[in-house]
């Protein structure tokens, strides 16, 4: 007659309680700050935990109808949200410098582009400090 060995058995039981490991609903994840690198992929807001400070609902808003299409992928040479490494040296040059590059534009080393107010100009300069504000928030 056929039988498992005992070795088995066990392998597969470790292998389905590292799977349901792996599958835990997200939810978990989603109310933390992103640790470690950057999240994977486009990085969405509903992606990223809801902030408190209503400055940074605001700027979550704004983020994600101007900034989000190119800074969640780090599209065109734009630093990624949640890319610790990418932001360091940027947030190291001083908030007021990150709100006036954003509110007037700004070429950096590479050539590369950050156009004025996110190309929106519509948006008025406290909600873009906002959007910044935000974006900085989930990347250091
Ligand atoms: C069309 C793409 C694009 C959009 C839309 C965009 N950015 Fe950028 N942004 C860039 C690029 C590219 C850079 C990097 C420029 C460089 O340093 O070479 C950048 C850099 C920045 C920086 C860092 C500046 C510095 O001094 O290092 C800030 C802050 C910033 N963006 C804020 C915003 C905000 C806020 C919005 C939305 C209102 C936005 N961006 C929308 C492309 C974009």
């Amino acid at each position: 007659m056929f039988r498992f060995h005992p070795c088995l058995i066990m392998a597969a039981a470790l292998a389905l309680s590292a799977c349901s490991e792996a599958q835990k609903p997200e939810t978990e994840q989603e109310n933390k700050a992103p640790e470690g690198g950057p999240l994977e992929g486009y990085v969405t807001v509903d992606r990223l935990p809801m902030p408190s400070a209503p400055h940074l609902v605001e700027g979550r808003t704004v983020w994600a109808g101007t900034c989000q299409a190119c800074h969640g992928l780090g599209e065109a040479g734009s630093p990624k949200i949640t890319d610790k490494g990418a932001w360091a040296p940027r947030i190291a040059q001083g908030m007021d410098t990150l709100h006036e590059h954003a509110l007037k534009g700004f070429i950096g080393p590479e050539g590369t582009m950050m156009p004025e107010r996110g190309g929106n100009l519509d948006l008025s300069d406290k909600q873009i400090f906002a959007a910044v504000d935000y974006m900085v928030a989930n990347s250091r």
